[in-house]
């Protein structure tokens, strides 16, 4: 990261959450890095302080699956409208997904994306490359410099990116020279159940039967053939979504990074979604928590959340998938799957915090520190002196989510009517204050994520 010319600020009487620990400390950010940390730090001339009085202070959380929707699908969500939601919500790096229009099949499409989010994006960005029946010369090919890694749809869901041709999946995960992320539901299974509840209801399938439609079964079935294609090849898989208590028991439990200081070559993600919603609130909301794969019951929930405090998931993401609300509003085989999340979801995991379920510290485990590590982010993720000065503080006052205060650019999130007992109370990029708690301040300053690999 070039060193960056932000406003030396000192934030004292912080509660730090970092490393597994929460400590009482100042922090001291300059030239966009953590420049110190320790109690007792007095203000320099000229520096900004700010007096945190005991809240806590938390690394940015890094998203690692968004969806931007740039270039091509503008009209719903572009960079700079997704990346102010996120700043807002205390997210400072997105990873975005490749499902645009064009995808992103090649390095030509990868750097183009790169290009659009330079001086507009306020978080810092990410881009996977994605991988087609087709592309597998272009996945083999890139540079793991400058991706996260290859995005594999399993499961057809928005855009036509289906991979499902057998040696070429076998040779994406025997090839890639980054890790695999991979959406993970069997289309053919999806698509015969999908046809027996059209023959009963029609096009008007009432919603919560999405979650029958892509049914646990599929789920199941496709991460079963992701986990046997990473163990055959040995490849560095991470399935990303996992909505079932079923699939838990596929994976390693234990710390990303283990005791003997290997890294876990098979990884799991859950999205904040699958944390707070479930079968009984399609009655209420609709298609606006349809999203593929689907939520499902209360007893997927809690397994999936006691999965997040037993090191089981690994990382804890969005998915943020905005639609319009015409959209939204069509009938269930028209409407599209995917609901905007950045703005709320980490005083969304913060709620499990106060419930009981998480410590601070676990959830700054799993939205920061998780995918640093796991895709190598070069010094991120952690409030360490020398790290990117990417912060957030929270503000533990309650508020309730409003549609006017939605900044994506759909305008509606699925939390409307909610109440949180937290707050963004400010976040930093790079050094620089970009949410004040309650409006953007500064100017996009996101930097390209730099892989240490
Ligand atoms: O619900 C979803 N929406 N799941 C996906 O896999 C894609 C996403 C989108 O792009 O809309």
């Amino acid at each position: 990261m070039p060193p960056i010319a932000s406003k030396p600020t000192l934030i004292v009487n912080a509660r730090l959450v970092s490393d597994g620990r929460e400590f009482e400390s100042d922090l001291r950010m300059e030239n966009g890095r953590i420049a110190q940390i320790g109690t007792g730090l007095s203000a320099r001339e000229g520096e900004h302080v700010v007096d945190a009085a005991g809240r806590r202070v938390l690394p940015g959380m890094i998203d690692d699956q968004v969806h931007f929707r740039e270039p091509g699908m503008e009209y719903k969500a572009d960079i700079a409208t997704e990346s102010a939601a996120a700043v807002a919500g205390g997210l400072t790096s997105f990873m975005d997904m490749p499902n645009t229009n064009p995808p992103t099949l090649d390095a030509a499409a990868l750097e183009d994306k790169y290009a659009r989010a330079a001086g507009r994006a306020r978080a810092n960005y990410g881009f996977y490359m994605g991988a087609s029946n087709d592309n597998l010369e272009a996945v083999k090919a890139i540079d793991p410099l400058r991706t996260p890694g290859v995005k594999v749809f399993m499961g057809a869901s928005t855009g036509n990116m289906l991979v499902d041709n057998p040696e070429t999946l076998d040779a994406i995960f025997k090839y890639a020279p980054t890790p695999i992320i991979t959406h993970c539901e069997d289309t053919p299974m999806i698509d015969a159940t999908l046809a027996q509840f059209k023959a009963r209801f029609g096009d008007d399938i009432p919603a919560e039967f999405h979650a029958d439609i892509r049914s646990r079964q599929a789920c199941m079935k496709s991460t079963l053939l992701a986990l046997e294609l990473a163990r055959r090849n040995d490849s560095r898989l991470h399935v990303l979504h996992i909505s079932t208590a079923d699939e838990l028991a596929l994976f390693e439990r234990g710390p990303l990074i283990r005791g003997d200081g290997t890294r876990k070559r098979i990884t799991a993600e859950t999205c904040i979604h699958f944390l707070r919603f479930d079968r009984a609130d399609y009655a209420t909301l609709g298609h606006l928590i349809k999203c593929n794969p689907s939520i499902k019951e209360a007893s997927d929930r809690e397994a999936l959340i006691a999965a997040v405090a037993e090191d089981v998931i690994d990382v804890l993401a969005t998915d943020h998938a905005p639609h319009t609300l015409e959209e939204k509003s069509r009938p269930y085989t028209g409407a599209p799957s995917g609901l905007p999340l950045v703005q709320y979801a980490l005083v969304a995991a913060l709620e499990l915090v106060r419930e009981g379920k998480l410590t601070t510290a676990q959830v700054v485990q799993k939205v920061s520190h998780a995918p640093a590590q796991l895709f190598d982010v070069a010094q991120r993720g952690f409030l360490r002196e020398g790290f990117a000065a990417d912060i957030v503080l929270i503000d533990d006052t309650p508020f309730t989510v409003r549609r006017e205060d939605v900044l994506s650019k759909c305008g509606w999130s699925p939390f409307e009517g909610r109440t949180f007992h937290s707050r963004i109370g400010a976040t930093w990029v790079n050094g620089e204050l970009v949410w004040d708690g309650s409006q953007l301040a500064g100017t996009p300053n996101g930097q390209r994520l730099e892989f240490a690999r």
